[in-house]
Order: C-alpha cells, then sequence, then structure tokens
C-alpha cells in the first residue's frame, strides 16, 4: 500500500514513524517532509496551501491512501480535491474544518448546540470590540477569527493590552483577514488538556489524553508557540470527568456537526479547560495537534494504516484501538529566538547517542540536510525528543537525558516539561 503524508512538522515525522511499524506492507511518501522523514520515506515537494497540487502529487503517486496534517489544505477543501479525482484520503470536508478555521463559527455552533465554552461576544470592528469589552473584566480573552498559526489568541490584562491586541489584529491586520472579527471571551481558569479523537462522522473513538505547553518559557510565562512539549500518562484526564467531556462535549460536536450537514470525518482536537465548574472547550482543531501527537504515537499499540482505512471506510467504531498503559514526554528543542526572529543553518549533534537511550525516539521538525550529510536546523521548532518508560518520571528522565545529548548554537528547550503533573 503507498501513504502519502502531508505536512513538515514533528506531528507527521510522529505519524509516519508509526505508519512504518504496521504489519502491512506500506511504501511511504511525504510532502514536504523534512529531513529527518527523509530517512524512513520518500520526501517530495508540494505546496501545502494548495489543495489541487497536493492532489495531483497524490494521483502521480499512485498513493492509495493520504493524510492531510496541517490545518490550511484542510480550510482551503483538500478533501474536496481529492474527492474530485476519486482519491482516497483522511481530512475532513472544508465545511467541517470551520470549526478550525473560524472562532466565530466555533464559539456560535458551540451556542447552538449547548457546549460548554467561555461566555464570548464577536466583535466586526475595533469600536465593537471596545464597547463589548466593557461586559468583561480583566483578564480578557482576544481571539482572531481566522487562521494565524496558533498565535492568534492574546490574554489582555488591563486596558492597555487590550488595546494593543486590538489594534495589531483589526486595524493593522498582522494576522491579515483572519483578524476582520474577533471573539471576546471571558478568560477560565483550571488545568488544560488536550482530547483528540478519530471520527468517521458516524463514530468515534478517543486517543489517549494529552497535555501540551504553549508558553515559550518555564512557568509558562512569555509568548505563545506552536507547542513547547507534551506528554500523555494513563489517568490524565480522571474516568468521570473523561464520561463529562464525552457526553457534555464529544457528542454534542459530532452530532451537531452532522446534523448540520457537516459530518466531520478525521482527526478531531479538543482544547479543553477543566475550570472548577466543569470541562470548557478552549478550542477545537481539525487535525492532530503537535507536538501532542509525538506523546501519543508513541502510546498507541495499535496499527495506524488499518485506524486510517476505518476512518475512510466508516468503521471505526468496529475498529479495536489500544493504547499502552506507559507514560510518555516529548520535549520540543526550539532555535534561540523563537518565536521571534532566530537564525537556520546551524549543526545539529548528538542526535545518534539521544536516539541510542532506550524509548527515545528523535521526531525532527525543522531540520534539513547539508551537502555533507550533517543535520541542520532550519525551523523555529527543530525537533522533539520523545520518551516512553512505565512512568511518567521515567519518561521525563529519559527525554531529558536525550535533550542533554543533543546541540546546535542558540537551542532552548523547557526543563518543565511534565514536571507539575
Ligand atoms: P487557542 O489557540 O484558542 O488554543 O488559545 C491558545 C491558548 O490561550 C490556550 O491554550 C489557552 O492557554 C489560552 N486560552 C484560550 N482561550 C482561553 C480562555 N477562554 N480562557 C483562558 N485561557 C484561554
Ligand atoms: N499543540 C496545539 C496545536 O497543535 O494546535
Amino acid at each position: 500500500m503507498r501513504i502519502l503524508v502531508i505536512g513538515s512538522g514533528g506531528r507527521e515525522h510522529a505519524i509516519i514513524w508509526k505508519l512504518r511499524q504496521s504489519e502491512r506492507s506500506v511504501e511511504l511518501f511525504c510532502a514536504p517532509g523534512n529531513a529527518g522523514i527523509a530517512v524512513i520515506a520518500k520526501c517530495l515537494p508540494v505546496d501545502v496551501n494548495d489543495p489541487s497540487s497536493i492532489s495531483v502529487l497524490a494521483e502521480s503517486l499512485r498513493a492509495d491512501m493520504t493524510f492531510i496534517g496541517p490545518e490550511a489544505p484542510l480550510v482551503r477543501g483538500v478533501r474536496e480535491a481529492f474527492a474530485s479525482r476519486n482519491l482516497r484520503v483522511v481530512a475532513p470536508s472544508a465545511n467541517a474544518a470551520m470549526l478550525e478555521g473560524s472562532k466565530v463559527f466555533a464559539k456560535e455552533f458551540m451556542k447552538r448546540n449547548r457546549i460548554p465554552t467561555a461566555r464570548f461576544a464577536v466583535c466586526d470592528s475595533a469600536e465593537s470590540a471596545r464597547s463589548s469589552r466593557r461586559g468583561f473584566g480583566f483578564p480578557v480573552v482576544v481571539k482572531a477569527d481566522g487562521l494565524a498559526a496558533g498565535k492568534g489568541v492574546s490574554i489582555a490584562g488591563d486596558a492597555a493590552e487590550f488595546d494593543d491586541a486590538i489594534n495589531a489584529m483589526m486595524v493593522e491586520r498582522v494576522f491579515g483577514d483572519s483578524g476582520a472579527r474577533v471573539v471576546l471571551e471571558e478568560c477560565l481558569i483550571g488545568e488544560e488538556a488536550s482530547l483528540m479523537l478519530f471520527s468517521d462522522g458516524r463514530d468515534y473513538k478517543i486517543i489517549a489524553p494529552a497535555r501540551d505547553y504553549k508558553r515559550v518559557n518555564d512557568g509558562d510565562l512569555g509568548p505563545n508557540t506552536g507547542g513547547m512539549g507534551s506528554f500523555s500518562t494513563p489517568g490524565l484526564i480522571d474516568e468521570e470527568t473523561l464520561s463529562r467531556i464525552k457526553n457534555d462535549i464529544v457528542e454534542p460536536t459530532l452530532l451537531g456537526m452532522t446534523r448540520e450537514e457537516k459530518p466531520f470525518q478525521g482527526v478531531l482536537y479538543v482544547g479543553l479547560m477543566l475550570t472548577a465548574a466543569g470541562p470548557r472547550v478552549i478550542e477545537y482543531n481539525a487535525r492532530f495537534g503537535d507536538p501532542e501527537t509525538q506523546a501519543v504515537m508513541v502510546r498507541l499499540d495499535s496499527d495506524l494504516v488499518e485506524i486510517m482505512e476505518a476512518i475512510i471506510e466508516k468503521r471505526i467504531g468496529a475498529t479495536p484501538i489500544e493504547w499502552s498503559g506507559d507514560s510518555s514526554v516529548c520535549v520540543v528543542a526550539a532555535s534561540g529566538g523563537y518565536p521571534g526572529e532566530f537564525e537556520k543553518g546551524k549543526v545539529i549533534t548528538g542526535l545518534d547517542d539521544a536516539s541510542s537511550i532506550e524509548g527515545v525516539v528523535i521526531f525532527h521538525a525543522g531540520t534539513s540536510r547539508s551537502g555533507s550529510g550533517e543535520f541542520l536546523t532550519s525551523g523555529g521548532r527543530v525537533l522533539g525528543a520523545t520518551a516512553r518508560a512505565t512512568t511518567l518520571e521515567a519518561a521525563r528522565a529519559r527525554a531529558y537525558g536525550a535533550m542533554n545529548k543533543i546541540s546546535f548554537e542558540g537551542m532552548r528547550y523547557r526543563k518543565d516539561i511534565a514536571r507539575s503533573a
């Protein structure tokens, strides 16, 4: 079977690493991929923002199945592009991906379907944002409506920070048209958790819960990033809370989407705040999270090829999915300066030593290969040292043991991933 994966991050490396372990005979392709992925799959260039060229690539490779990692092609209609060529793809429709593509859609959808989330107001001008703001205290959360590469959320602690956020999003348009509308939200307090699930549009299976760390510095300080680390461990969400999340959030979401003629077929990500009053939805993503995927893939004991086929063929309900009782930790190494400006092309050393530690696998994100074969940095998030072990403490020790072996100029990483778990 020939399988194509779209994307170039640690998430896609983890997916391909897992597909590689399939019992089935698979030939793996990735576009555009990265230097780590190129070791285990054939990488080809593609414009991930262009659904049509992705489907043309899949056709020319005679791919039996394609998996889409990032959100941009989903929102732009990659599922529809594949359908027009009669090709198999694991991807929600553009309409279903609106859960991620428009915060306004997601909030109004939750309201219509009585799904617990933060109180909110939708504003289509800076003036209306300023007047709606009075209905919220401080801090207040400001979110750009459209896609903003994980950077479209600002938590304003006072009026000056609020004005800065509104000016940046709505006036200066730092996220382009994504800032034409904003959502204001009450600020929720509690522990965050990421719950992802496989949905075939009729039935679903929960993925082992994970947690990610979005802020760049230890202690959850500094600006938001794409994610600086993650972990997954049995009992991360207790049984009672999990069943409440299924009943009050997951099922009403999937049923609501089906009722609104946007059945969700793919991987749904529900970002949650576990508040004193119960779980609340912070956001939806229409795809796997990064770096949560790295942490959950190393705990998945079932065959990912089978799961992908089951999603496409609408038989996920009858497909057993086993999760290891082990725990996992992923620590991300980023370029100096990230999430702001950073330099590229730094030589990465210690990768072989790091991956020789038991239970450790290094998933590449922003890496490239020099002419002489050295691995070089080529992005903000460079790689994630991911470890599995029988306890969370042991997984953490292994991941940081691996981190200690790896180095490149300017490398930075958080020291507190999975520490307060
Ligand atoms: P999002 O991109 O929507 O996941 O938001 C990024 C981060 O902002 C989340 O992971 C939370 O840490 C924080 N956040 C978003 N919405 C809220 C909220 N209503 N209350 C508190 N924190 C929030
Ligand atoms: N780690 C959060 C995300 O992928 O959006």
